[in-house]
């Protein structure tokens, strides 16, 4: 079988494609033929060596869908055939989340990832996928769409007629606003770009802030909610919109902190949020449970999540250039299976 795995050269870092033997299920273990794969920030992250760890020859990407073709003794959940997802920890099945789940994290520089043909897991490790969702669309969800679901629905409680602010048009950013909409929320989004908040409205979204032409994006969030605030925020960039997001949390709202889109470390003055009694929730990603959860959602609000572009198995490198420029809205995705 082929796979890739990502290996580090002069001139940066590379994933290249390369022969394996096909590896056989142990005990407890699933084999899953892969259909298709998604990719994340993160996994430009893991890339350019900014995660733990330096991921050299390492399989990348946490996120794929695919088909049992083969299972180990003591498997007991699936069978060869069932259609499933691999989640994003290994081992975060259910409960609360354990610092230890975190060195397991699929694609990550320290455990391999599912860019491969075939990717043998604990049985444990995936999801068993509603036959509404093709595996194109399910490998879009392990990561993004758990984060945004644990962030806006599990942690954060949204509700119907509460007001959610998303920042970008990427793929976490997305599914929070499907989810939104989908629960009754009112979605704001900023975006860089008119035409992608045009997308954005055509999804559900009422209130659109382009950030270029609106640096000061928090004050125009406040008009827009009449100086109230919002009840959520996804909080994606980092350090250059932190300071924004918390000047127009509202009363008892709650800030998710998820992303690094603009670096590391915001140091953020949290008087507002003492002053609103408001929370922050620290999110990375979520458990098994959440996604399995999030698919019976998604199933019955008949949602589909937004495909930018399908890169071919082969094409694999021009897919992370593709994400990397930031010209998509919602997820990229690699057909790995012709
Ligand atoms: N904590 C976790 O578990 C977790 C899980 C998933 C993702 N994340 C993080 O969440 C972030 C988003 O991940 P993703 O995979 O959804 O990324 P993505 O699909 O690559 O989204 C990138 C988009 O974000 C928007 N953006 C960039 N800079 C921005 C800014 N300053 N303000 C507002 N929007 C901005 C841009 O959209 P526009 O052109 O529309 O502005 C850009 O196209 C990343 O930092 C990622 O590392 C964290």
């Amino acid at each position: 079988m082929k796979l890739y795995r990502l290996t580090r050269h002069a001139d940066g870092a590379r994933a290249t494609l390369t022969d394996a033997p096909l590896p056989e299920p142990k005990a407890g273990e699933v084999r899953v033929r892969i259909a298709a794969a998604s990719l994340n920030y993160r996994d430009l992250l893991v890339r350019d060596g900014v995660a733990k760890g330096n991921g050299e020859g390492r399989i990348p990407l946490s996120d794929a869908a695919g088909e049992v073709d083969a299972v180990g003794v003591n498997v007991h959940r699936l069978a060869v055939g069932d259609r499933v997802a691999a989640s994003f920890f290994r081992d975060w099945t259910d409960g609360p989340f354990h610092a230890r789940y975190m060195n397991a994290a699929l694609g990550g520089s320290l455990t391999d990832g599912v860019l491969a043909e075939h990717v043998v897991l604990p049985e444990h490790a995936w999801v068993r996928l509603p036959d509404t969702l093709d595996a194109m669309a399910a490998a879009t969800l392990p990561c993004a769409a758990v984060t945004a679901w644990h962030a806006l629905v599990v942690r954060g409680g949204l509700r119907a007629g509460d007001t959610v602010l998303v920042q970008g048009t990427g793929g976490v950013a997305l599914f929070g606003l499907q989810f939104a909409v989908a629960l009754g929320a009112r979605v704001i989004v900023l975006s860089s770009s008119d035409d992608k908040l045009a997308r954005a409205r055509a999804l559900g979204a009422t209130d659109l802030v382009n950030y270029r032409t609106t640096p000061e994006w928090d004050a125009a969030v406040l008009e827009l909610t009449g100086g109230a605030g919002v009840s959520h925020v996804l909080e994606l960039g980092g350090p250059q919109t932190y300071q924004r997001a918390l000047n127009v949390i509202g009363a008892g709202g709650r800030i998710a902190q998820i992303g690094v889109l603009t670096g590391f470390g915001p140091q953020p003055n949290l008087a507002r949020l003492q002053g609103m009694n408001a929370d922050i929730l620290g999110i990375t990603v979520g458990s098994r449970a959440h996604f399995e959860n999030m698919l019976g959602f998604i199933a019955e609000h008949r949602i589909t999540p937004v495909i930018d572009r399908v890169f071919a198995f082969d094409d694999v490198e021009n897919a992370y250039a593709h994400l990397r420029a930031a010209t998509h809205v919602g997820k990229v995705v690699i057909r790995v299976r012709a």
